[in-house]
């Protein structure tokens, strides 16, 4: 018998009894040894398909496979002990219909034992939501700038400027909340329109360049770490990351080149050649 106290996990109620609470902190995971970092502090770890770009150097989303989401979420599954751990669904893999949502849906929650999927939810997703919910598959939305619209929209840009790009946000919101999604990410919009989405929906909101008139935040892992040169605007650097790999990398170098060998470094080439 163990002596441990086992861990006890969030959540999607907890998440969604979350509303106007405690704000929820949340952060994306693409990796067992980064996930074990993360884990003690976050509410909810995100797969994101943002890590076609932050690990696999792509320009957009757009070319992420279903299978790539599940083997990064295998990996997150194996440290992660507390947080909830949500998996985007990728392009593709889930706009045909709410038929294909679900087997995308199953498959990615059956391989990786994660708790819930997200999906970038147009106002046409309110179908979608409602069958994967009621067949047992927790939904979480994402509204405003939605990166798998890239293509259409020529990059990634921020939304509710115009009032007609305002409504459309909203009403993408109010579907996937009537729909029963139990949390909605809302990406680059401003303040106000943060607020109003955030008011008019029964569930938390999280936001990402979207103020923090939401009721959690979420940001790219590595953004907030400084491992990239540029961070978009609304990211705070909390470490600088680039600049601790480049100095460790660099005295690596040093002590390869001046033959300088670490002392278990030494025993363990001593060990091997007395075989
Ligand atoms: O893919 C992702 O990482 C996301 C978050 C940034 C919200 O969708």
């Amino acid at each position: 018998m163990s002596a441990q106290k086992p861990i006890k996990r969030v959540s999607v109620p907890d998440v969604r009894n979350r509303k106007g609470g405690e704000p929820l902190v949340c952060l994306t995971a693409y990796d067992a040894p980064m996930a074990r970092l993360l884990d003690p502090h976050c509410d909810v770890l995100l797969v994101g398909d943002s890590l076609g770009m932050v690990v696999h150097g792509m320009d957009t989303t757009i070319g992420v496979t279903l299978d790539m989401m599940i083997l990064h979420g295998k990996a997150v599954m194996r440290t992660a002990k507390q947080a909830l751990v949500v998996i985007d669904l990728p392009f593709g893999s889930y706009e045909s219909s709410p038929q294909q949502a679900f087997d995308s849906a199953s498959r990615a929650l059956a391989e990786t034992g994660a708790q819930a999927v997200k999906i970038e939810s147009g106002v046409y997703s309110g179908e979608t939501i409602r069958f994967l919910v009621e067949r047992g598959v927790p939904v979480m939305g994402h509204v405003g700038l939605r990166p798998q619209a890239a293509l259409n929209e020529g990059g990634f840009k921020a939304k509710g400027r115009s009032k007609g790009e305002r409504d459309i946000a909203l009403a993408e919101a109010r579907a996937a909340d009537e729909a029963g999604a139990f949390a909605i990410v809302i990406e680059g919009v401003a303040e106000d329109l943060a607020r109003e989405i955030t008011e008019a929906v029964s569930v938390p909101t999280i936001g990402i360049g979207a103020s923090a008139a939401c009721d959690g935040q979420i940001l790219v892992t590595q953004d907030m770490l400084g491992l990239f040169d540029w961070t978009p605007k609304f990211v705070k650097r909390y470490g600088d990351l680039s600049g601790v790999i480049e100095e460790a990398i660099a005295r690596y170098a040093d002590d390869v080149r001046a033959r300088r060998f670490p002392d278990a470094a030494q025993t363990y080439a001593m060990k091997r050649s007395d075989r």
